[in-house]
């Protein structure tokens, strides 16, 4: 089954599931898992400085031989590179890793406080020599989106956050529809830390899906764009494998009641 599109608020396209490329313990499976990511059909690739591995995700994209124009690669600007001319200098090493001409999205990975507002207005300067096809956040939550609002010639296209329903404000996902900012949830499948809870395995065993894909599943329900991670070649097309159902709203009212604040990431309240 074909993967559906979103479309930004600057009018481009982004496949709704994608692939997620943080893996500090399986660097040397980071380009097969490209290969097999995109031998399955998927064309959202979710990278990053701070994963060490662009590189490896360039020779992935390379040996693939899929046209660059079928794809859409992020990327994001880690803390220590935030500022604004040293964020310009992280994205051309970022673009040179990943052996690209241009990124689809470019991201500021965590709010750092003191430097948020230079690093957006390199995004703009990166947006506008089109460099990048579309800028944004991440980790953002609405006190940081209404700083940004204040100093912004650009509004972010998407927001990616930590998304999964043990992770679920709905305030927070509001907000960024309200003002029509694509939000891209991360870890969805809570790194396979609730594959126990009780109310995920009912109700996975009800669809016939496995608890990981019910997760991935819940957040396309969402609307947001969800790019669970793995490795291995099976779980990956396991993953894609939530187009032939749907949540009843029932079920969706269940899974949003388990909220525990389990995080595998910080929690954006604190920056
Ligand atoms: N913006 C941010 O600050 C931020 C923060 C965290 C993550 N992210 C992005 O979001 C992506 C996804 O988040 P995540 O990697 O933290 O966690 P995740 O996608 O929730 O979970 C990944 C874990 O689940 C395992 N897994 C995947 N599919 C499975 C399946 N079908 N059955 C059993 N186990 C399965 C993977 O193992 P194997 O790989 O060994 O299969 C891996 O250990 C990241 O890779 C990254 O691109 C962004």
């Amino acid at each position: 089954m074909s993967i559906p599109f979103v479309t930004l608020n600057n009018g481009i396209l982004m496949p709704q599931l994608g692939v997620g490329l943080y893996a500090p313990k399986q660097q040397d499976e980071v380009k097969q898992s490209v290969l097999d990511a995109l031998d399955l059909g998927i064309r959202l690739i979710d990278s990053a400085a701070i994963y060490g591995n662009e590189q490896e995700v360039g020779q992935g994209i390379v040996e693939s031989a899929i046209k660059r124009s079928e794809l859409f690669v992020t990327s994001k600007v880690w803390m220590d590179d935030m500022g604004y001319d040293s964020t310009l200098r992280a994205f051309d090493k970022t673009l040179s890793d990943l052996g690209l001409e241009y990124l689809d999205l470019y991201l500021i990975h965590w709010p750092k406080e003191t430097a948020r507002k230079e690093t957006w207005k390199a995004l703009e300067t990166l947006y506008e020599q089109k460099l990048c096809r579309s800028i944004g956040v991440s980790n953002y939550y609405r006190k940081h989106l209404e700083e940004l609002f204040l100093h912004a010639n650009i509004c972010p296209a998407v927001n990616q956050f930590e998304l999964s329903p043990f992770c679920y404000m709905p305030e927070e996902l509001a907000f960024n529809q309200e003002n029509d900012i694509q939000v891209e949830g991360y870890a969805p499948l809570v790194r396979g830390w609730k594959k126990e809870d009780v109310v995920l395995n009912e109700i996975a065993a009800k669809y016939g899906k496995s608890t990981y894909q019910l997760l991935v599943r819940w957040n396309l329900e969402l609307g947001a764009v969800t790019i669970p991670k793995s490795v291995k070649r099976e779980r990956i097309q396991e993953n894609m494998e939530v187009f032939d159902f749907s949540i009843s709203a029932e079920d969706m009212q269940q899974l949003g009641q388990l909220f525990d604040n389990t995080r595998v990431a910080w929690d954006p309240r604190d920056f």
